[in-house]
């Protein structure tokens, strides 16, 4: 392994010690059952045996309409028609783990974004589509380069968590307006420059897909960024409410909710990528970072020099709960596709 790559590995001693923490579901669960837990099982298995109205945040991350492997399984292409009934047979059964107040963030790319939309319309009220740049992978030649996800934001109802102050976006100012009095107009001036903390749309282009350099990297072929998680339990859910994921994979809906001072239930079919959760679980004991959050805001990419200037020696960690933790560098590494 090259000297920076940081990337979070799984020993075959690693791999007995954290698959007996798994939880396997034989029949119906107490919310207290799962909470905090791994259930390393097929989604399909265990649909009926998890509880009623507990849920008050679900990410659905699931294998997107192409084909893919993850290691033990895989997805392979099938018309929007059989995917959109694919989507159906679990998300339909998902409906009774929420409360009334729960929000839902169900992720796709362009294949399957459109089959989405219509079946999270039949269950729940469509509040918004968040698009995000990816900025990784090669160009193509014959096409546009595949660049962005898309992130269907639903409701179960009206009356739902949106924590606006705790997701803005802290950016470097392009026009540094004055008022007459020369005083900045809006924004903030700093020896490290211009900033103006500005309230979050649903493009979010500051996110960095992980990579062999960064802490959170795993070799999950479809990884989410921490930070992208974090930008929904913030905004979504409040500290001590339950999230769910039923598709965890690298285990990083549960590990953002713990380093978030949220509760959790994750479900994966590999029992590989269930362990790697376990190990960052266990990592995130002594390290609540997220990379691109701090100071209870959320930062460009690449601004690492402003971010930590002063912080890094404090060594100092915020409250549970919030984005106050300095982060660590590793930002500026070429990024290498997986
Ligand atoms: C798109 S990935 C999720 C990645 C995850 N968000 C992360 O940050 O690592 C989808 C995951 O669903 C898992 N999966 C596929 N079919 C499943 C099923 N029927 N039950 C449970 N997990 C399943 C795959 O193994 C894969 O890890």
């Amino acid at each position: 392994m090259a000297p920076r790559n940081r990337t979070i590995t799984m020993t075959p001693n690693e791999l007995d010690l954290y698959s007996q923490r798994l939880l396997t579901l034989k029949g119906e669960v107490k919310p207290s059952e799962i909470e905090n837990r791994t259930i390393n099982q097929d989604l399909f298995q265990v649909l009926d045996f998890l509880p009623s109205h507990f849920v008050d945040l679900l990410f659905v991350d699931p294998p997107y309409n192409m084909d893919k492997s993850f290691l033990s399984n895989g997805f392979k292409e099938m018309s929007i028609e059989d995917y959109s009934v694919w989507v159906d047979s679990w998300l339909g059964k998902l409906l009774k783990t929420l409360k009334k107040t729960a929000s839902v963030y169900i992720c796709g790319d362009w294949r399957s974004s459109a089959a989405i939309h219509l079946i999270a319309r039949k269950y729940f009220k469509v509040i918004n589509r968040i698009t995000w740049e990816r900025e990784k992978g090669r160009g193509a030649t014959v096409n546009w380069k595949n660049n962005s996800e898309d992130i269907w934001f639903c409701t179960c109802s009206n009356r739902y968590t949106f924590n606006v102050e705790s997701v803005k976006l802290k950016r470097r100012v392009l026009a540094p307006y004055r008022t007459d009095r020369g005083e900045p107009k809006d924004w903030m001036e700093t020896d490290k420059g211009g900033f103006r903390v500005t309230h979050p749309s649903n493009i979010w282009t500051d996110l960095t897909v992980p990579f062999w350099s960064m802490p959170e990297n795993t070799d999950h072929p479809t990884q989410k960024p921490e930070k992208l998680m974090a930008k929904i339990i913030l905004a979504s859910s409040n500290p001590g409410d339950l999230v769910l994921d039923p598709f965890l994979g690298s285990g990083t809906t549960s590990v953002v909710a713990k380093k978030l001072g949220r509760r959790f239930v994750g479900i994966e079919i590999d029992k590989t990528y269930c362990c790697l959760t376990e190990k960052r679980l266990e990592l995130a004991e002594t390290d609540s970072n997220i990379q691109g959050c701090s100071g209870g805001v959320f930062w460009e990419r690449n601004s690492f020099q402003p971010q930590h200037s002063g912080l890094l020696n404090k060594k100092k960690f915020g409250p549970r709960g919030s984005c106050h933790t300095p982060t660590e560098q590793s930002l500026f590494e070429s990024q290498d596709s997986k």
